[in-house]
């Protein structure tokens, strides 16, 4: 199965960077048309699409949208996740770098379906060029009518601004993103079911969408050809629609962003990108570094889709595709990862704060102590990892321990092995 490259057709043309380019390729059509229709109908477009968030949770992109109030008694706003921090994946860069006007279209289209008048990109700090191509796609956009009062004469009027972030992983995370965006530290504070949902009470305590930068860059297909076009791409997966980037890498001999139908087999996406190099597959970690790793008899079973990869014991998460071959040692790469996790921890709450530090620890006893270490680290990893992954406050901590616990389901026989035992 070759790419079905819709988000990424026109990446590689400069000219698509500028809006004249985006415009002779039917950019702005769907907002044009968008405008045209009721808020409600563009929803229900979504709605039928069967788009789902590819920041990493996979939640239903339009029961976001539908559940921002729709009786509009105070100011609404829509906020762009362009924070991708997640190792392993860098298909927003691309798409920012590449495809700015696709991702800003989008946005302005939610801004119009839940009634928005100002949309924030929060954007990483490490992300100077992203930042300059959507600072030039906003100016442009605003050129042609496409932002600011009365956009097209519909009456509506949005902006949308830049935010640069400092550099925090954590502050991808909604919540902490937010509160960052508001000036206030990066840290997550409490969530739903303990606190309203940010589509009702979000930045400033007002109705806030919040979407990743290549679910927004969907929505103008979406609204062009109509909902029940894209949900036709991926229907052969249970409840997956539509194309999904994968940022791919690792022991791959063409390392890359390859966009890609849902209901594609793992392998055939190791096979775009290449294949293996330097040695047999040993292990994937599909989503993203904090989904679950799989070993190669699971990576030979695996289909793309939400569901389906849920099956063989992981996930979709944000597309970040890491291939290993036989000579990784899977023990040095979760402690590695799970170092990351840790020093990216806000510090909020305990489980996380303390038990990441713990983690690591632990692991680097699994990696370079005697038997007994061994046998006293397995334990403190196993007691860690339950206490971390239900009482940690928010993603992070509770992903945290996803590398560890997946990675020694599969090689527990190997890292109790002896030392100096290539696992
Ligand atoms: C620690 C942490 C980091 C995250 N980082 C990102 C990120 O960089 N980009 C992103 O889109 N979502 C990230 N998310 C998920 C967001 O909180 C949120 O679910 C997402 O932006 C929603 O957009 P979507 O529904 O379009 O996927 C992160 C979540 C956690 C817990
Ligand atoms: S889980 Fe970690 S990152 Fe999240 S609030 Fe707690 S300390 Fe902060």
């Amino acid at each position: 199965m070759p790419e079905t490259r819709l988000l990424l057709k026109h990446s590689g043309d400069p000219e698509y960077r500028a809006i004249a380019g985006y415009m002779a390729e039917g950019g702005y059509v769907g907002l044009k048309k968008a405008l045209t229709m009721e808020r409600q109908a563009v929803i229900d477009e979504v709605k039928k699409s069967g788009l789902r968030g590819r920041g990493g949770a996979g939640f239903p992109t339009w029961m976001k949208w539908n559940s921002v109030p729709k009786e509009k008694t105070k100011p609404h706003y829509v906020l762009c996740n362009a924070d991708e921090g997640e190792p392993g994946t860098f298909k927003d860069k691309e798409l920012m770098e590449n495809t700015p006007h696709l991702m800003i279209e989008g946005m302005i289209i939610g801004g119009y379906a839940i009634q928005a008048e100002v949309g924030y990109v929060y954007i990483r700090a490490e992300f100077m060029d992203c930042a300059r191509a959507i600072k030039m796609a906003i100016d442009e956009a605003y050129e042609n009518g496409f932002l600011g009062k009365n956009i097209l004469g519909s009456g509506w009027d949005h902006d949308i601004y830049v935010h640069m972030g400092a550099g925090s992983y954590e502050c991808g995370e909604e919540n902490a993103m937010m509160r960052s965006l508001m000036g206030e530290r990066g840290m997550p504070g409490l969530k739903f079911p303990h606190a309203p949902f940010p589509t009702i009470e979000g930045l400033w305590n007002l109705p806030t969408l919040i979407n990743n930068v290549e679910s927004f860059a969907c929505v103008p297909h979406i609204v062009v050809n109509g909902g029940d076009w894209y949900a036709m791409i991926g229907a052969s997966t249970k409840n997956s629609r539509g194309t999904k980037i994968f940022s791919v890498s690792g022991h791959v001999n063409k390392p890359g962003n390859y966009e890609i139908e849902f209901g594609m087999p793992l392998m055939e996406l190791l096979e775009l990108a290449g294949g293996m190099k330097g040695g047999e597959l040993k292990a994937c970690v599909p989503g993203g570094s904090s989904v679950p790793m799989i070993n190669k008899e699971q990576c030979e079973k695996a289909i793309i889709g939400y569901e389906e990869l849920v099956e063989v014991g992981t996930m979709v998460g944000s597309g970040g595709c890491i291939f290993l071959n036989e000579h990784t040692c899977i023990v040095t790469f979760i402690w590695r990862t799970t170092l990351f996790y840790a020093r990216e921890s806000c510090g909020k709450c305990t489980p996380c704060r303390e038990g990441s530090g713990r983690l690591v620890a632990a692991l680097a006893r699994l990696r370079s102590g005697d038997d007994a270490q061994k046998t006293a680290a397995l334990r403190d990893i196993d007691e860690l990892v339950t206490v971390m992954r239900s009482a940690s406050l928010c993603g992070l901590g509770q992903m945290a321990v996803s590398p560890a616990t997946s990675a020694l389901q599969d090689f527990r026989q190997a890292v109790g092995a002896p030392k100096g035992a290539n696992t």
